[in-house]
């Protein structure tokens, strides 16, 4: 099994958000510090007509990376070309992609951190001077011929900056980081999401799915749908705060946005590991997860609400989380 592959249905809803995205900067909510700063950037390419600095944007799923790069794109009034990092294997596909762009255009490229080392090579001299050295022919005959691009945006999205090269990491101009979303943004999302599928819904029902969405878009969307199953199921449609709460109950989702496998990892730290230190690959294999996706899907989450911590020495969930899971805490082993 290829390690790197999330399996979390954390990710799964790709096909049902396009009616949700949000196609421009005014649509998009929250972030305001990063909308601002590109916003800015993207006024100013258009003003000088030039093609917009590369842009790097990093952070857990769910946050909103692929919406930025189109309302990126969509703003500059450009076309965007998606690929997917693992799924670019030959230089030659790459080198395909890049020469078909046209002026200003946008390539996103979704987990740039997983580019082949080869492919990745290829992008250094197109990003820094729009050209590229294509080899053609084989052995003796072989020679490298340089093709020039039209100046185009690099639109990066990785869940993991660490595991990013420095020479690439160093070529893209405008760097930020996607936060998690507060619960009044959220709030502003569910009822947006709510206006789209033309659903009526209490004030407080809203309140409650923000706050159990775990600052992630991706997610007030995924149990706004859920809750409305069930309100069209067992009620009139109407979404209120009790249907809601039922629903997200049904689905094992907690006050504080934990499901099942947040609890099972962390109650699998407290029981057999005493509350850690433990090593990440020990807890996965101890709960049958893929280390990864709880790096990257579930752990930014468990960590940003100080449930865990990271250690030198492994993991080691807080006295917060022995308290939020009833759990009686004997204090730290080490
Ligand atoms: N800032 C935002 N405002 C409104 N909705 C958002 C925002 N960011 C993300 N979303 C919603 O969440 C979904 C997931 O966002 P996405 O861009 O696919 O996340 P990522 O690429 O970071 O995993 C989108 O389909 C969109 O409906
Ligand atoms: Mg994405």
């Amino acid at each position: 099994m290829d390690k790197r592959i999330i399996t979390s249905d954390l990710l799964i809803d790709e096909e049902v958000e396009g009616t949700l995205r949000p196609q421009y900067f005014n649509e998009y909510i929250g972030q305001k510090d990063v909308k601002e700063m590109i916003e800015i950037a993207v006024k100013a390419a258009k003003k000088r007509h030039e093609s917009l600095d590369h842009v790097l944007l990093y952070g857990p799923p769910g946050l909103g990376k692929t919406t930025l790069a189109q309302v990126i794109a969509n703003e500059l009034d450009v076309n965007m070309k998606f690929v997917s990092g693992p799924t670019v294997e030959r230089t030659g596909d790459l080198a395909a992609i890049l020469t078909s762009l046209e002026a200003g255009d946008v390539l996103f490229i979704d987990e740039i951190h997983r580019l082949p080392k080869i492919v990745e090579e290829i992008l250094y001299s197109s990003m820094e001077d729009y050209v590229i050295d294509i080899v053609v022919g084989k052995d003796a005959g072989a020679k490298s011929i340089r093709v020039d691009l039209s100046p185009f945006t690099l639109i990066g999205a990785t869940t993991r900056f660490g595991d990013l090269t420095g020479p690439l990491r160093d070529r893209f101009g405008i760097i930020h980081k996607l936060e998690f979303y507060s619960d009044k943004d959220l709030e502003t999302i569910c009822k947006r999401t709510a206006g789209i599928y033309q659903c009526d819904t209490e004030d407080l029902a809203v309140i409650e799915l923000a706050k159990r969405s775990r600052g992630t878009p991706r997610i007030v969307n995924r149990l706004f749908r859920r809750v409305r199953d069930f309100a069209d199921i067992l009620g009139d449609g109407y979404i209120s705060l009790d249907i809601t709460k039922k629903a997200l109950d049904k689905l094992r989702i907690d006050d504080m946005g934990l499901d099942n496998k947040d609890r099972e990892y962390l109650i699998g730290i407290i029981e057999k590991y005493h509350g850690g230190p433990v090593g990440l690959d020990t807890i996965a294999t101890s709960i049958s997860e893929d280390p990864t996706t709880l790096e990257d899907v579930y752990e930014p989450y468990l960590i940003q609400q100080g449930f865990i911590s990271r250690t030198p020495r492994g993991r080691v969930v807080t006295e917060k989380a022995y308290k939020h899971l009833k759990k009686s805490y004997q204090g730290a082993l080490f």
